[in-house]
């Protein structure tokens, strides 16, 4: 059994969280102890400050060193001297189901949450935190972060949820995302469960999870199956550039710079100029896609290679353009919009369709 102890300024957020629903009655029941800690306990001045101006000047307090350090310190002495630190920080590594994974084998884990500005740099230097981010944005504080990461660590505690199965066949745990899930009644506004559901056939309904488990990934998150794939074989991918603002004419002035440089193959070595040559770039006004009706002008790139592996390369020189030439746009990867293409035949006499994504796979 895991002991997580988390070192706040605000325990009762984290305490009202922590007792309710699932991991409540995980605590209860004694299958993970949790205990939250207030860092303001552990001041040495008389008006209990945490924070203070940060030097160099700047706008926002710094949470200080010292009452981090003593709890942390205090907390080790009661449970584990060398257990292991997270600070939740919008500068850590991304938080990850394999993340998860690991720390909760873990007998003790204590769980720092910043404020204000964040954290002296100096105490957690001292402590040699790891940094985990629940992703690239920023929150007020670590407390939803920890909240998020303590629940994702005790539904993998035997005893808190009904089996393993409950955990280990969902999304990401085996790297795909779960299949989709039906309930009462069978039909419902003239949809109905799939047929193979009511079938009881228990190994006919084990392969349609599957297979419906594949699709939903390959749909919604086909990055996640890159590592599966062979790297030799040719593979085709539709990339979205999206995001940014239109002008007052409906146009994105940052798409067209990006578009440009992605034209001049300004920055890509020869090797990779020569890819780009067979990458084709559409750049389309309102463009059908589903997901992205409000923003007119983005942008979709085509690339089609001859081995699977150079994607990556075009991929992730697409993004370092965005980066370095600091346009606002999101790059996702976005197939369904090359599905989408094909069925209403906006991609006729384009390509065939044979080197799709899906018929790479297959
Ligand atoms: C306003 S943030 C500080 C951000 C910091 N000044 C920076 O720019 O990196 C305050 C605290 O919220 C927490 N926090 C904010 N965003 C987070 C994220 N995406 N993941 C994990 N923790 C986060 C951290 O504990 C952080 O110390």
């Amino acid at each position: 059994m895991i002991r997580i102890d988390i070192a706040t300024l605000f325990p009762d957020m984290c305490e009202s969280v922590l007792s309710a629903s699932i991991v409540g009655r995980g605590r209860e029941a004694g299958f993970i102890e949790i205990e939250c800690h207030d860092i303001r306990r552990y001041t040495d001045n008389k008006h209990n400050r945490v924070d203070d101006k940060p030097y160099g000047g700047g706008t926002g307090m710094v949470m200080q060193a010292q009452p981090i350090y003593d709890c942390i310190c205090d907390i080790r002495n009661k449970t584990d001297e060398n257990a292991k630190i997270i600070y939740m920080s919008p500068q850590g590594k991304t938080l990850t189901q394999s993340k998860v994974k690991e720390l909760s084998a873990l007998d003790n884990l204590i769980i720092l949450c910043g404020h204000y500005e964040g954290v002296d740099q100096r105490v957690l230097d001292e402590l040699q935190v790891e940094e985990i981010s629940v992703g690239d944005y920023v929150l007020t504080g670590g407390e939803l972060p920890a909240l998020t990461l303590v629940d994702a660590i005790a539904r993998m505690q035997e005893g808190v949820l009904p089996n393993s199965d409950a955990y280990s066949i969902e999304s990401h745990y085996n790297g795909m995302l779960e299949h989709p899930q039906y309930s009462r009644p069978e039909e419902w506004r003239g949809r109905r469960v799939p047929e193979v559901l009511l079938t009881g056939h228990h190994e006919n309904i084990l392969k349609w999870q599957e297979e419906a488990s594949f699709e939903v990934t390959k749909r919604k998150r086909p990055e996640l199956l890159f590592d599966s794939f062979d790297g030799n074989k040719p593979y085709a991918r539709f990339v979205r550039v999206q995001g940014g603002k239109p002008d007052k004419n409906g146009r994105k002035p940052e798409l067209l710079t990006l578009m440009g440089y992605l034209a001049r193959k300004r920055i890509l070595t020869n090797r990779e100029q020569k890819q780009w040559k067979r990458a084709e770039i559409w750049f389309r006004e309102n463009l059908p896609d589903p997901f992205c009706a409000d923003c007119p002008k983005n942008a979709v790139i085509y690339f089609k290679t001859e081995k699977a592996q150079d994607i990556l390369r075009m991929y992730s020189a697409l993004l370092d353009m965005v980066i370095a030439h600091e346009i606002p746009y999101e790059v996702v990867f976005a197939d369904y919009i090359g599905e989408m293409l094909w069925e209403n035949e906006i991609m006729a006499g384009f390509e065939t369709k044979d080197k799709t994504l899906s018929d790479v796979e297959n």
